[in-house]
């Protein structure tokens, strides 16, 4: 395995009914709370009564910071920002899923930076020396992971960027994980969240080193599971054990633990991104129009690992195929999945209608060192010409 470091700062309370049982505890030191969410799901299922009934029982004040959207703006940070100085508030809570979460991880930042956070940070490698606002997570759809670890992906409007930076001093501090939270996510959700713990992992797997490494099969296992779970999630959205695996696969995929040792390639998440940034794109779906066409560009780079995925993911058995065409079996094994579950196949199904555009998104991706196969621009822009219709 390469050389590592490895610290995971959040603490997680899993398992059904953990915010009534510890959230009172873990903001005991907090006065002032901005409260933070998205579009407003959390009003109709609940989870809000729940959450201000127990702050408001210990006598916090809440500072409300509704409609956070998907695809959340450096603007809506911004505003965030500014509402928790305003306040002086001395804790975020969010809650909701990576939209909210991610934009809660920058406006904790922001709101301790004197400067431009973007210019200084999310648009440039290295660090900045600030003690960010405390960061707690009360997490409502699997999906990103981002509850356990710095990252955060942000969208410049003005710019047409969309991009994130992992800064582990922005993991938050708890995350409240309760499966029967995300019973009432949209079947339509939950498949494009599950899609993005399945890519997390193959973005992963699918990167130097490929000896012997427990990384890789850890990923095994956790591929195998999301694609289990999803399928019976789908049947029964109130199927605890599924639905408590998805959440927990969606933090393993993002806690570091499996990138240990692992290059990482991340380029359909570069090309996704961009097309969230032009486009308003949702991001799991974006990701399925993608991920078969780009493996079909790089596979013969990584052929042996793709005919471990195959064998191994898949349940592909080898008779009679050579290892391109157990590779390829595999790609189609994880097409056919993704129709299976009701996910776009093409960038038309995905809502982007004016294929003119396509260069423009192509030179804006950013460029992973850790694909088997670096892409160039060009290439790109195969990728998403193929993926058109
Ligand atoms: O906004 P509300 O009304 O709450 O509705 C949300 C939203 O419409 C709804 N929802 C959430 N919990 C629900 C629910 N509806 C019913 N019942 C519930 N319990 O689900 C919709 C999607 O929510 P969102 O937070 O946008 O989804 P997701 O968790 O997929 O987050 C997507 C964002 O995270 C970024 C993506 O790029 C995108 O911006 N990512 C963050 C990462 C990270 N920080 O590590 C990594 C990922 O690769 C990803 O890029
Ligand atoms: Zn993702």
């Amino acid at each position: 395995m390469n050389n590592f470091i490895f610290q995971n700062a959040t603490k997680v309370y899993f398992g059904q009914g953990c915010v009534k049982e510890y959230l009172s505890c873990l903001t005991k030191k907090a006065e002032s709370i901005l409260l933070a969410y998205g579009g407003g799901s959390i009003k109709r299922t609940g989870i809000y009564d729940e959450v201000t009934d127990l702050l408001s029982a210990a006598g916090k004040t809440i500072v409300e910071f509704p409609g956070i959207m998907a695809n959340p703006t450096y603007q809506k940070v911004q505003e965030g920002a500014k509402l928790a100085r305003e306040n002086n508030v001395d804790m975020i809570l969010a809650v909701g899923g990576g939209s909210v979460m991610d934009c809660c991880k920058a406006i904790s930042l922001a709101a301790r930076y004197e400067g431009d956070i973007w210019e200084d940070f999310w648009a440039r490698p290295g660090v900045i020396d600030v003690e960010p606002l405390p960061l707690g997570v009360i997490v409502t759809v699997a999906g990103t992971g981002s509850e356990s670890n710095g990252g955060a992906v942000i969208t410049n409007e003005e710019k047409k960027i969309k991009t994130g930076r992992d800064y582990p001093k922005l993991n938050p501090k708890f995350a409240l994980m309760d499966p029967t939270y995300t019973y009432s996510v949209p079947v339509g959700q939950m498949v494009s969240g599950g899609f993005d713990i399945l890519s997390h992992i193959m973005e992963t797997y699918f990167s130097e080193p490929d000896e012997d490494n427990v990384s890789d099969d850890i990923m095994e296992a956790l591929m195998k599971s999301v694609i289990r779970n999803l399928r019976a999630a789908i049947q029964n959205p109130e199927d605890y054990a599924a639905r408590s695996n998805l959440m927990w696969d969606s933090t393993m995929a993002e806690n570091r633990i499996i990138k240990m040792g692992k290059k990482c390639d991340f380029e359909c998440h570069n090309m996704e991104h961009q097309l969230g940034a032009y486009t308003d794109c949702n991001h799991g779906r974006g990701l399925a129009v993608l991920h078969p066409v780009y493996y079909r560009h790089i596979y013969k780079e990584g052929l042996p690992k793709f005919v471990r995925f195959a064998q191994n993911v898949w349940g592909i058995s080898r008779e009679g195929k050579t290892d391109e065409q157990l590779a390829l079996a595999g790609i189609d094994a994880l097409g056919d999945f993704i129709k299976e579950i009701g996910l776009p196949t093409s960038l038309k199904e995905l809502g982007v209608t004016d294929k003119a555009m396509l260069k423009e998104i192509a030179d804006s991706c950013g460029i992973s060192a850790g694909s088997y196969k670096k892409m160039t621009h060009e290439e790109i822009l195969e990728i998403f010409n193929e993926c058109f219709e």
